[in-house]
């Protein structure tokens, strides 16, 4: 039986926004983040800027990519004068970009398809045009209202802070003719921090948080976190006050909103840093700068050593929390967490032409960063989604998107998506000049070429490499939830590393050198195990006690699955049962995350049946192209599905299977597993039912 490859569409959408993350443990160490930007990713009016009705369209795209995770940059209503991180309203959604209803259309689509969405949440402060600084700076100094910022007569107040916008900033106060006095600004002058000292503005702030999190919102990043507090004396960063507000937010959010998640933005050395996890009591996530141009740096250095040094100094972190990772983002690469000598380095070798910099960091995109260089990208991606923490992508680097450096700010690395070689990218519909920026011309990745219409036809593209990526991770909770240990063979070249969690086991093998390396690897402590390679599963030959040794093409890199060979064995495996915890209703097991590790376990589960044609081969991939319920409410566990599995073998011509499957549970369950020969897929742990439930050919089943 054989079937063309087809898109999953989405399932009805969910009439309970807040179902998606009710009762999920941790969703944020097993997502896949995707970070993008509502005004440019898709224009549906034609008024030539992105709206969420262009980005609702867009959802089956983000879906079949294999993300888990959304990452809107700030969408509020704002004079746009960084780019949204300047509110004028926090709880409105910004004319241009659509309205209410349209982020709440936007949201019921996202959870339908499995996407958690998390927004951004900017406590620091406003813009100097929200009504609150309006009415702060016509009241009476001493007044309540005039409380909400942060004034003086002098700006010789708090001078150990730095400047952190020092290429359009001289100091972190401004006079306000209106108040006659300075306000206090940590970013751009037109951004007035807000005052944390006054009760009310946590209470209006708490307030904010319940709006977005009461519509269905997982997760919200906490902006330019360290900064909420001053002290003289003190550079005005990471202070206890601010880390107890962190603690009340938490305390707030885990009482009324249980499951959701605080993304903390605090661009410190890993000491600083993990201070915003708490004791489990803060941000349940953090991104993790300092790794980020360390990779960078090693790639380019071909030594794993700044990557090993930074891992080795990061403290570890509290069981409930994760790091969160990224290459590029909408900011610039930020080298404030290196030492001199090492932004020297970067600024030389990644930033030759000045008009690349910008502040503290180099204003580029991933591409151009590394030369349009596969291998590289690849390899950076590659240590991105198996270094720990969750990863986050940004728009357009799944394409290997140029930017433009000539554009003002960081707005070189903001240009709408690419979509199609049609006019303005496929983006738009509207005259090319009315776009709110100009697509990337640049020859080398001009949008005629460069974009995801052209890329997901052709199979060898950067998009379908990145897309098995991601399904690859999907596969294995090793790479979100694993511990790391560090292997540090002799060829300094090489980083190696393995993850586990539970049963999975995964070695990661990356070669950082523009040629070819050999290493030999310690992995007795794996004696008897066999790696096997994670996009081809191809079987490599047993560990034993000898060094492991391996080679690796210029920039290559390996993940292998470090599977126990049973004794006596030619190391194939013999089980009867897959097991694999996913954390899903049985309703939502056909997408996401839940999916790939259904399709990982389908790979053990097809060969026990008789019917399987293709037991003497071995199997590459399986895919689930379609699911279609045939039977019971969708919420129900005694819904059944057809679903289309579309095998790939490592040699020969790929099939596809028509699978009637279904859910068993309780005392049912058991009785299948003890009486029945082969239906048995895998057991299931089912979040809601707090059961161990079985998935089951459903043709075994009397009532199918
Ligand atoms: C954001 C920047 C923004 C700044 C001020 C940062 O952390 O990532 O894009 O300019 O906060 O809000």
């Amino acid at each position: 039986m054989t079937a063309e490859l087809t898109t999953q569409q989405p399932q009805s959408s969910d009439p309970h926004p807040v179902a998606a993350t009710e009762g999920v443990p941790q969703w944020y160490k097993d997502v896949v983040i995707y970070q993008l930007h509502v005004r440019a990713f898709y224009d549906s009016n034609g008024d030539g800027i992105g709206d969420f009705p262009g980005l609702t369209s867009k959802l089956d795209y983000l879906q079949d990519l294999g993300v888990t995770a959304l990452w809107l940059l700030p969408f509020y209503p704002s004079p746009l004068k960084d780019d949204g991180y300047d509110i004028a309203n926090y709880t409105n959604v910004h004319p241009a970009y659509g309205t209410l209803r349209d982020f709440k259309a936007f949201l019921r689509e996202a959870h339908a398809r499995g996407l958690r969405v998390i927004t951004e949440l900017v406590l620091n402060h406003t813009s100097d045009q929200h009504p609150w600084f309006q009415r702060a700076r016509r009241a009476k100094p001493d007044s309540p209202h005039r409380d909400f910022y942060v004034w003086s007569n002098t700006p010789e107040k708090y001078q150990e802070a730095r400047i952190i916008f020092k290429d359009f900033e001289p100091s972190n106060w401004t006079w306000d003719p209106v108040a006659k006095a300075y306000f206090w600004h940590r970013f751009y002058s037109h951004q007035p921090d807000l005052n944390f000292e006054n009760p009310q503005v946590r209470r209006e702030l708490l307030e904010t948080v319940s709006f977005w999190l009461n519509l269905g919102v997982d997760g919200m990043r906490l902006d330019a976190v360290p900064y909420l507090f001053e002290r003289e004396g003190t550079n005005c960063e990471n202070l206890p006050e601010t880390h107890a507000f962190l603690k009340e937010l938490r305390r707030y959010v885990d009482k009324n909103y249980p499951g959701r998640m605080l993304l903390a933005e605090a661009n410190q050395w890993p000491e600083d840093a993990i201070a915003y996890f708490g004791d489990g009591d803060e941000c349940h996530t953090a991104f993790n700068f300092p790794v980020m141009p360390r990779l960078f740096m090693s790639k380019q250095m071909e030594d794993r050593f700044p990557i090993v040094d930074i891992l080795q100094q990061t403290p570890a972190i509290p069981a409930n929390c994760q790091w969160v990772l990224f290459l590029r983002n909408h900011d610039e690469l930020t080298l404030e967490m290196v030492t001199d000598e090492e932004r020297d380095y970067m600024y030389r070798v990644y930033a030759h032409d000045p008009q690349a910099r910008i502040n503290l960091g180099i204003r580029r995109r991933l591409a151009p960063l590394l030369n349009d260089n596969r291998r590289t990208i690849e390899l950076l991606h590659g240590l991105l989604f198996s270094l720990p923490g969750t990863p986050v992508l940004y728009y357009g680097d799944e394409i290997g998107m140029g930017d433009n450096i000539y554009l003002g700010d960081r707005n070189g690395v903001r240009t709408p998506m690419q979509w199609s070689a049609d006019r303005n990218a496929g983006f738009s519909p509207a005259n090319p000049q009315r776009l709110y920026l100009p697509v990337v011309i640049d020859p080398e990745y001009q949008y005629e070429t460069v974009n995801a219409e052209n890329q997901r036809n052709n199979p060898q593209s950067l998009w379908w490499w990145i897309k098995r990526l991601i399904a690859v991770r999907n596969q294995h909770p090793a790479f979100g939830r694993g511990s790391l240990e560090l292997l540090l063979p002799d060829n300094a070249k090489v980083l190696a590393f393995v993850r586990q969690f539970e049963e999975d086991r995964v070695l990661v093998v990356a070669n950082l050198s523009r040629f070819s390396q050999y290493v030999e690897l310690d992995l007795s402590a794996a004696d008897g195990c066999v790696p096997v390679e994670l996009f081809g599963h191809h079987r490599f030959p047993p560990i034993g006690k000898l060094p492991y040794l391996l080679t690796l093409g210029p920039h290559s890199f390996y993940w292998f699955a470090l599977e126990k060979a049973p004794s006596g064995s030619d190391g194939k495996t013999d089980q009867k049962t897959s097991r694999i915890n996913l954390h899903a209703r049985w309703s939502e097991v056909f997408q996401g995350r839940p999916k790939s590790q259904l399709e990982w376990a389908l790979r053990g589960w097809l060969p026990m049946h008789r019917w399987f044609g293709g037991k003497a081969r071995s199997i590459q991939n399986v895919t689930i192209t379609e699911s279609i319920q045939i039977g019971g409410t969708k919420t129900t566990e005694q819904a059944k599905y057809l679903a289309l599995a579309h095998v790939e073998y490592v040699d020969g011509e790929p099939e596809t299977y028509l699978l009637p499957l279904g859910y068993a549970a309780g005392e049912e369950a058991d009785r299948l597993i003890t009486q029945s020969p082969s239906p048995i897929v895998c057991q299931l742990n089912l979040r809601d039912a707090k059961q161990t439930g079985v998935l089951l050919d459903a043709t075994s089943d009397p009532t199918f």
